[in-house]
């Protein structure tokens, strides 16, 4: 989606993202307990003046032990009960990937704006019924794909807005993690494999930078677990351009991106997801723009729940740094991968 050619920048663009601090406060409350709502409440506490004034869990005692631990006034042994709580204006649903559609239902019916943890849904089409349930609430709905709210991609959305990179032909992305065999990654219960644990990061940095595939090539390999082990797929876009993309739960790969333009080539180095550098290089050589903000991994999750806050005090019903309708084009894309690769889940 590049813009009106300009010329080279002599300087990268300073990321706009307002101080979180100043975002307007919010009572949140977060579903499920697990890995990534510890780092999430950690990181918003840490960050932002949003607080969290409610936990639920499936157990009781987990979400007490949850609340003792972050100084969470409220816990719940249930997400009902979660939703029904009136002191809750905001949800983060951090429950595993095929819980995602029914804890967004539980709280947009308990009047309450949502978060949900990326992958919004399981495919394209739970990802339309959150949206279409929380457009008809009334309601703010969000993914929380924390990527998209960094200042890092708000760069990179200055420079793909500008033209900075020319014709972009090519985006090279990979996300491969090692798991050992007791995560919920390898249950194909719970919709395992990397597809969208790993891959929604590459596939939704393809379908926002070149737009929705035309065409899907795609490879995958089964893991002996009973789900996929890894996928491999090409993303043509609509002018042609190629978006080759891999994601693996058998081993750590490089875990960098790579957005390729007539202009200039911009390189994300690995773990390209988290906040890091970004390096611009001149094509046919010149000098190298490079920016860089402090490696702090998911101690960034702040960055979309001061964004959440922001949209919602506005009056804003999705967000621009993630709209919905992205959400769905890129859950799309990772349906057609796993109809070319065979993979089905349970549900
Ligand atoms: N943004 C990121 O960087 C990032 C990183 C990791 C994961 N995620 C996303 O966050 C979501 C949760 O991942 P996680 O790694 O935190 O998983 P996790 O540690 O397994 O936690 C998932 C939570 O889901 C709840 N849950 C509800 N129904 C469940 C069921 N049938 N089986 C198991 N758990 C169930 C559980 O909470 P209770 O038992 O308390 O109800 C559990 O603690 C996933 O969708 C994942 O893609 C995002």
């Amino acid at each position: 989606m590049p813009g009106t050619p300009t010329a080279l920048p002599t300087a990268l663009p300073a990321a706009r993202t307002p101080d979180p601090m100043d975002a307007p406060a919010l009572r949140w409350g977060v579903m499920g307990t697990g890995w990534i709502a510890e780092r999430f409440v950690r990181s918003v506490h840490r960050h932002t003046r949003q607080r969290f004034t409610a936990v639920a869990s499936r157990d009781a005692a987990r979400a007490e032990d949850f609340a003792g631990r972050h100084g969470v006034p409220g816990s719940y042994g249930s997400y009902e009960d979660l939703a029904a709580a009136p002191d809750v204006d905001v949800v983060y649903i951090a429950t595993e990937h095929t819980a995602h559609l029914a804890c967004a239902r539980i709280a947009l019916e308990g009047g309450k704006h949502i978060l949900v943890e990326k992958p919004i849904g399981l495919d394209a089409a739970q990802a339309a019924e959150i949206a279409e349930l929380a457009t008809g609430q009334g309601l703010f709905c969000a993914e929380a794909l924390w990527t998209f709210f960094l200042p890092k991609f708000d760069v990179i959305r200055q420079l793909l807005d500008s033209g900075a990179l020319g014709e972009i032909h090519t985006v090279l992305a990979d996300l491969g993690e090692y798991f050992t065999a007791e995560h919920r990654i390898l249950r194909p219960e719970l919709a395992g494999g990397p597809l969208l644990d790993l891959g929604t990061y590459p596939v939704s940095l393809a379908t926002w930078v070149l737009g929705a595939p035309a065409e899907t090539l795609a490879s995958g390999q089964p893991h002996p677990a009973g789900v996929n082990g890894q996928t491999s797929a090409i993303l043509r876009g609509p002018q042609g351009s190629q978006a080759v993309l891999h994601t693996t739960l058998f081993s750590d790969t490089p875990t960098t991106a790579t957005l390729a333009g007539s202009r200039a080539t911009l390189s994300l180095p690995g773990p390209f997801y988290q906040p890091g550098d970004l390096v611009l290089t001149p094509s046919g050589g010149g000098t190298q723009l490079t920016y860089t903000e402090p490696r702090t991994a998911h101690d960034a999750l702040y960055y979309e729940a001061a964004e959440v806050a922001r949209c919602i005090a506005a009056g804003l019903r999705e967000t621009p740094l993630r709209p919905l309708e992205d959400s769905v084009v890129t859950l799309r894309a990772m349906d057609e991968i796993r109809r070319l690769c065979g993979i089905t889940f349970d549900q």
